[in-house]
């Protein structure tokens, strides 16, 4: 698959690695295209970078991976991209983890959908990008759940495939309207996890709360 990377930071670099490995043509754009174009270089298999526009126009899916503040401008280098598949890991959040960033407004997954009119999905936002960067990101022999809030199922299936290809499990997050609440639930969880605390120790595995095997979640991590 082509996929063009918007940003040339950490989660660019984890993920873009992870997609360039796999054997998927990779695109990096940024701002500053030699940033880019280094990046490119140092994740190998053929990536190329180049301007936000170039990575944009370039992708099957487009990851946006700038930060929530970088949005508006990153968007409008990148160019026109509606109806297009827009992977969306940003998080409107910032320590001490009391409130969004977004806080009386859309999601930023929203607000991005609204900018640009893209089939966007979020995803990729609830860890860091150490996380990210593990080849597979597997705890214990379990590999990691990637929730995934999206409203066009053409774009949840390059999506799932995407998370697939990193060895993850891609959940059923539900629609885009949900984005906001797992923007907030990773705000929640960092600040957990920040204060030294684990996240996983508050929750009970599923059959136990809602009388439900977790259906999606084993039978693709059975695979
Ligand atoms: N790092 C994580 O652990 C993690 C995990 C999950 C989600 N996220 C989210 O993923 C996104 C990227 O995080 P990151 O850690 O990769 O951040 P980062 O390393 O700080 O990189 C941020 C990227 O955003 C670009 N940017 C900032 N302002 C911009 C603007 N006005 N126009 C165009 N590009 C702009 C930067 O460009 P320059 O290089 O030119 O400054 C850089 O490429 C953030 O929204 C973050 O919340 C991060």
């Amino acid at each position: 698959m082509r996929i063009g990377v918007l940003g040339a930071g950490n989660m660019a670099d984890a993920l873009a690695a992870q997609w360039a490995r796999k054997g998927h043509e990779v695109r990096i754009g940024s701002r500053a295209p030699e940033k880019a174009v280094a990046l490119a270089a140092r994740v190998g298999g053929g990536a190329e970078g180049g301007t936000l526009r170039e990575a944009a126009g370039f992708g099957e899916a487009v990851l946006l991976a700038v930060t929530h503040e970088g949005v508006e401008d990153a968007l409008r280098q990148a160019g026109p991209l509606a109806g297009r598949v827009l992977l969306d890991c940003t998080n409107p959040m910032e320590p001490p983890f009391e409130r969004m960033k977004t806080e009386g407004g859309p999601s930023a997954a929203r607000r991005i959908a609204d900018l640009t009119l893209a089939r966007v999905v979020k995803a990729f936002n609830t860890c860091p990008d150490t996380v990210w960067r593990m080849a597979p990101p597997e705890f214990g022999g379990r590999p990691l759940g990637v929730p995934l809030c999206g409203d066009d199922p053409d774009a949840l299936a390059v999506a799932r495939r995407l998370v697939a290809d990193i060895g993850c499990v891609p959940m059923d997050g539900g629609g885009l309207a949900r984005a906001g609440l797992l923007e907030a639930t990773t705000a929640f969880l960092v600040g957990l996890w920040t204060a030294g605390e684990d996240p996983v120790a508050m929750l009970p595995p599923a059959a136990e709360v809602a009388g439900v095997e977790p259906r999606r979640t084993s039978d693709t991590a059975a695979r």
